[in-house]
């Protein structure tokens, strides 16, 4: 048999006995697999990993706690020999072999009668693929299939005719959900804005209408009206749509707006959530929006309206007594304003301020400051939106997770060092390594 190929089967195993030989890593790996589709798994050993011996306890499996007698073999459709014992690997495999049993041999596959494919399931489908010598190679190919045939949604999920709201994430290609990227895959219109993971775009399929409407700030811009009338123009036309905003299409992002549009107008809609730049951008900068002992919660307000304008629904002195991190969008041209009016409501001239520029991308920058300073170093440090503004204790922190050795640093950005920073774990602190504008 070395040498000649497999003959793939799909093997119906509900209801069915299965005995492994063996509980330790290599057993805890196969059985899951097992317990999926069905199978009665029996384990004879004398001990197991304490994962397995939790199925145990649950009834997942039935354990035999001694040592392999060939007689376990009697009775199973299929058999997994899996100790680390050669010779007992041995005996289960010949054994199997008498009773005409297919046995796969964890320690030398050659010497068994079957192999473990490297297997995934998709939708209603099962991949399965076996190399004859080498598992990582099956499990890299098992890895490319299962993305081909995750990456773009079937009809259900997508039906022509719809349209998608998909959160793009704040700009790191890396960061949109893979149930976004399906959508961008599947489209055959693409209407995006300016913020976000333009890069993905190039995902799209060959043919796919891509339509800029992004808002350049003081700059040229597609008016909603517009935007709701292509969305249900083109889903009109029997096309799917994917709304692609930067960040959640919630979070000022209009998608409420939207999705109303499109329902009063009878078109299907649905909503894939993105990760929003107010939580992800502090994050990639190392400023935790709650952190225990420094903040129990945080507002994430938008600052395009200065303080006391007519349109400002804003009650910033309100925000000021709240104790929560305030998450500022939207707010560079009113920074200076922002903050006077926050120190008006009794926040401190020394409560630490980030703002962070171009967040997750390559292009990112950061400035710390207090809250009396910030406005005037923004200004002379010419920082320019997208940019997200940190206000309270945790701006102070900067867990940097960028450190070339792998070692996570900690630095405190304020003269009065958070008491966290002084019980962490991971050692003194250190100057952070993020580039400053
Ligand atoms: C109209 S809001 C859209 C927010 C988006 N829907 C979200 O959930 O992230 C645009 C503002 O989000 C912030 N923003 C978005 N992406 C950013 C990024 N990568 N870096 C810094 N700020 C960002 C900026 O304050 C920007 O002015």
């Amino acid at each position: 048999m070395q040498g000649s190929p497999a003959y793939l089967s799909g093997l119906l195993l509900q209801d069915r006995d299965v005995l492994v030989v063996g509980g330790g890593a290599v057993a805890q790996r196969r059985i899951p697999r097992l317990l999926h589709v069905g199978a009665r798994v029996r384990v004879v050993a004398p001990q197991i990993t304490d994962i397995l011996r939790e199925h145990a306890i649950r009834g997942h499996l039935r354990w035999e706690e001694r040592e392999f007698r060939d007689q376990d073999l009697d009775g199973a459709w299929y058999v997994i020999a899996a100790t680390d014992s050669p010779a007992t690997n041995a005996l289960v495999a010949s054994g199997s072999e008498v009773r005409r049993t297919f046995c796969v041999r964890a320690d030398a596959a050659d010497l068994g009668s079957a192999w473990t494919p490297a297997t995934a399931d998709v939708d209603d489908l099962t991949v399965a693929v076996v190399g004859r010598r080498d598992p990582r190679r099956s499990r890299t190919v098992r890895e490319a299939v299962v993305k081909a045939l995750a990456s773009t949604p079937s009809d259900d999920e997508f039906p022509p005719g719809t349209v998608v709201l998909v959160g793009g994430g704040p700009g790191d290609p890396g960061l949109m959900t893979s149930a976004g990227l399906a959508a961008i895959r599947g489209a055959d219109v693409i209407i995006h804005d300016r913020l976000g993971p333009v890069e993905l775009l190039a995902e799209a399929r060959e043919g796919a209408e891509i339509l800029n409407v992004g808002k350049v700030p003081h700059g040229p811009f597609t008016p909603q009206e517009e935007i709701n009338r292509l969305l249900i123009d083109r889903a009109r036309q029997h096309l799917r749509v994917v709304r692609l905003k930067g960040g959640d299409n919630y979070v000022f992002g209009r998608g409420g707006e939207e999705w109303l549009e499109c329902a009063e107008a009878g078109v299907p809609v649905r909503v894939i959530p993105g990760v929003t730049s107010a939580v992800a951008v502090p994050a990639l900068a190392g400023i935790p929006v709650t952190h225990r002992t420094l903040s129990q919660g945080f507002c994430v307000v938008g600052g395009h309206v200065p303080p006391g304008h007519e349109r400002s629904d804003v009650n910033w002195q309100a925000l000021a007594t709240s104790g929560l991190t305030l998450v500022i969008l939207m707010g560079v041209k009113n920074l200076t304003e922002i903050a006077d009016e926050l120190m008006k409501g009794g926040l401190s001239p020394q409560t630490p301020a980030a703002v962070i520029v171009e967040g997750t991308t390559d292009r990112q920058s950061s400035l710390r400051s207090t809250l009396a300073s910030v406005g005037r170093e923004a200004s002379a440090a010419g920082v320019r939106p997208p940019a997200i503004i940190v206000v309270g204790a945790v701006a102070a922190l900067e867990l940097d997770h960028t450190a070339p050795n792998g070692y996570p640093s900690a630095t405190a950005h304020a003269e009065t060092v958070p008491d966290p920073m002084r019980t962490t774990t991971m050692g003194p602190l250190t100057a952070g390594t993020g580039r400053r504008v």
